[in-house]
């Protein structure tokens, strides 16, 4: 008996695991990835674009998935770059980019319709800052009823920040989207930084070294994408890559992965300079009415066996890449 497939939409800053979570996307048997929607975050916004493409082509998928562009800044901040972190989110790949454009509706106007065209069954993956889901929301009414589930990567489960002491990067970039998010009434599943990415999804160098041995075009690709930020990442104190984006996909996926999860009240801090981007998520003990499923635990293991899978199918290339 094969199991319905999932569908989906990815929103996305399109660089290093954002690469990985749109193949999880692309290539998971389970994934019916219906758009592509871009979100001003990691790097610049036509890179970001550029990196899906990339991303695609890997995928032999080029021209399959409509990419739509949204919100080229936050609500109110100006954009904050992470590109000391992830240099072009791509890890110089480049390749012939003529003749690929993105559709032309606006990408908030695209959640709108493509959820409502099929009300309460397509799940949203947010991995970047959550300025066109809080559009969307903000737009129009009926968009987080039609929205069957929203998977966000984004904050610490009270744990540390990665842009600041108290901030996750997702989080910090537009903390008034991120609010808006929270308060709007989504089923939503969140995917944090702190504990859970860095206890459960950093793949260290050795086992890097085993992905980068499989030799697929796939697993090419995944070792050169994911390769700029090592450093980085060492640099801080994380002993390997880290993967939320990919994680946040693979759970929608996969629910048998998380081995801990619980309902919390999420709010996100937007009036501190200090704490920007804060997420207070209570466990239940202060009576709060809870607004989403934290995920706190997953088989690491196993997720680390998933993408080595997934990147271990054979692909072929639409475009060489240079
Ligand atoms: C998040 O920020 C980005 O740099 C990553 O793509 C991920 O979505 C982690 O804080
Ligand atoms: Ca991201």
């Amino acid at each position: 008996m094969t199991s319905a497939r999932i569908p989906l939409i990815i929103d996305t800053d399109t660089a290093q695991d954002d690469c990985v979570a749109l193949l999880v996307g692309l290539l998971d048997p389970r994934a019916d990835l219906r758009a592509i929607t871009m979100v001003a975050g990691n790097v610049g916004f036509e890179r970001q674009v550029r990196n899906a493409h990339l991303t695609l082509n890997a995928a032999g998928r080029l021209g399959d998935i409509p990419i739509y562009l949204g919100c080229r800044r936050p609500l109110v901040r100006d954009w904050v770059s992470a590109e000391n972190v992830h240099g072009d989110g791509a890890g110089g790949l480049a390749m012939d980019f003529d003749g690929l454009a993105a559709h032309s509706q606006h990408g908030v106007d695209a959640l709108i319709d493509l959820v409502a065209a099929a009300p309460g069954e397509i799940s949203i993956v947010a991995i970047g800052p959550l300025t066109n889901i809080a559009m969307a929301a903000v737009k129009d009414p009926n968009f987080v009823g039609n929205v069957k589930s929203l998977f966000i990567m984004g904050g610490s489960n009270n744990g540390r920040g990665n842009i600041t002491a108290a901030a996750e990067y997702n989080f910090y970039v537009d903390p008034e989207a991120a609010r808006t998010v929270f308060e709007a009434g989504f089923n939503v599943t969140v995917i944090p930084w702190a504990p859970l990415t860095l206890d459960h999804a950093v793949f260290s160098r050795e086992q890097l070294a085993g992905i980068a041995a499989i030799d697929t075009p796939l697993a090419r690709f995944f070792t050169r994408v994911v390769g700029t930020t090592l450093d980085f990442d060492e640099s801080v104190g994380i002993a390997g890559s880290t993967h939320p984006d990919s994680l946040t996909a693979a759970v929608l996926l996969h629910p048998e992965l998380v081995t801990a999860a619980a309902d919390y009240a999420v709010d996100v801090e937007t009036g501190s300079e200090l704490t920007r981007g804060y997420s207070a998520m209570s466990w239940g003990v202060h009576e709060l009415t809870a607004n989403a499923r934290v995920v706190e635990a997953v088989d690491g293991a196993a997720f680390l066996q998933y993408i080595t899978d997934l990147l271990s199918r054979p692909s072929t290339l639409n475009r060489p890449f240079d």
